[in-house]
């Protein structure tokens, strides 16, 4: 499978399919027709254009049925079940975070935020989505097995690297990709800081990708 990081929390999973987290990027081009779009919660830097793309988009219960009544062949589920789009699998794990859709200044409950595994040909995912740092993560590592975990770093509205060191121990994914930071610069954070701590402590590997950057797992 290749990841491709397009920047913020959106990355682009290829293999049999498609699939394309939470599409919003301030640097780079939204690949315009993924077979399947995930997006984690309502969030403006999450949902993105998740409308304009027009596509099958798996999401929680309430953002789904916001995409449905935009015409969006939405998937809703909800957390600790797993769904089947095309092949994939999708299993929406808890994310400690809040949801809001907003549109024209109005705004709408989002219901929960949530993390992703994604499996596809025999590889698994883990985008966490925005999230605080949760001892149940242990679970997600239990249960799924990541080869991937893609962990925010960014803190403010997630958690930041020290959580996100803790976070990466209880998933016991191989390899770690941060995501969340730099955006802007309330969000910024050293990556490289990251990654030598986490390596130095633990067997992990940590992968920092810049937008645009690809690698196959
Ligand atoms: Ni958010
Ligand atoms: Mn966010």
């Amino acid at each position: 499978m290749e990841l491709t990081y397009l920047g913020h929390s959106c990355v682009l999973l290829k293999g049999k399919k498609t699939v394309l987290v939470d599409p919003f990027s301030p640097e780079l081009e939204i690949p315009p027709s993924p077979d399947i779009v995930a997006v984690t919660h309502g969030h403006a830097d999450h949902m993105g254009s998740a409308v304009a793309l027009k596509r099958p988009t798996v999401a929680i219960n309430e953002v789904a049925k916001y995409l449905k009544s935009k015409g969006i062949p939405a998937e809703g589920m909800n957390i600790g079940g797993t769904i089947l789009v095309e092949g994939v699998t999708f299993h929406m794990v808890q994310a400690i975070h809040s949801s809001w859709i907003e549109e024209a200044g109005i705004g709408c409950n989002g219901g929960g935020a949530a993390g992703f595994v994604i499996g596809m040909e025999g590889r698994r995912v883990y985008h966490a989505g925005d999230t605080a740092l949760f001892s149940d993560m242990k679970l997600i590592g239990e249960l799924c097995h990541p080869d991937v975990a893609l962990l925010p770093i960014g803190g403010r509205f997630t958690m930041g690297p020290e959580e996100a060191m803790i976070a990466a121990r209880y998933i016991g994914a191989p390899l770690v990709i941060p995501i969340h930071y730099d955006t802007w610069p309330v969000i910024r954070q050293d990556p490289k800081q990251f990654r030598t701590a986490l390596e130095r402590t633990t067997d992990i590997r940590v992968r920092i990708l810049s937008p645009g950057e690809k690698l196959t797992i």
